[in-house]
């Protein structure tokens, strides 16, 4: 790989460009603004997709909130069916009685936002909702995950960028995009 290679010349297909998405975040702060008016909401991140969807949410939010993470790790492969993960970074707020919105960049099997919301209930939170950036609805597997928020849905295929990654890459740009398809091929990428 050239040091200097652009990663956008890896993208095929842009899905939802920079404008597309900061309007879109604006419109879910001001859905948060009126559901959480005089709550003081945690807004709960999962590195480490979620940092910079989290960041511009919560710039955008123009009501008192505070902002805390969690990162977990899946055993074996990630999607096994069993969902099984391993709590690497637990919050660092208590958030019995509090306002939690647990927010990701994508929710794709569900299994990840369905094992932290049985995490974080166990805590006894004063309410506690998803809000996501993306919804790969099509490959759900964990049953009865309401998502209160989402921004956009997207279609089976291997998204990339604000947030999103491959091999840790692309995680950068300010759009988000479909990777070329022969860059996931075993011999793939940078
Ligand atoms: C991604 C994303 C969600 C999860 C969704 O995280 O940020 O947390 O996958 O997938 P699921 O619905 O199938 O469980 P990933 O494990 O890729 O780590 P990252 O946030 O560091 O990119």
């Amino acid at each position: 790989m050239s040091a200097l290679r652009s990663l956008d010349e890896d993208i095929q297909e842009v899905l939802f460009d920079e404008a597309a998405l900061q309007r879109r975040v604006r419109e879910l702060a001001a859905e948060l603004e009126r559901d959480y008016a005089g709550l003081r909401p945690l807004l709960v991140g999962m590195l480490r997709g979620s940092v910079y969807f989290l960041s511009d949410l919560s710039r955008a939010l123009r009501i008192p909130h505070e902002i805390d993470f969690m990162a977990i790790a899946a055993y074996g492969t990630r999607h096994a069916a069993t969902g099984a993960v391993r709590l690497l970074k637990d919050l660092d707020e208590e958030i019995t009685d509090r306002h939690v919105v647990l927010v990701e960049d994508i929710v794709d099997t569900g299994l990840t936002a369905a094992y932290l919301t049985r995490l974080l209930r166990a805590r006894r939170p004063a309410s506690l909702v998803i809000c996501t950036l993306l919804d790969k609805r099509v490959r759900r597997i964990a049953p009865n995950l309401p998502l209160a928020y989402v921004g956009f849905e997207v279609p089976d295929r291997f998204v990339v960028g604000y947030g999103l990654d491959y091999r840790q890459l692309y995680r950068n740009l300010p759009y988000i995009g479909v990777l070329r398809d022969e860059l996931l091929s075993p011999g793939g990428p940078p």
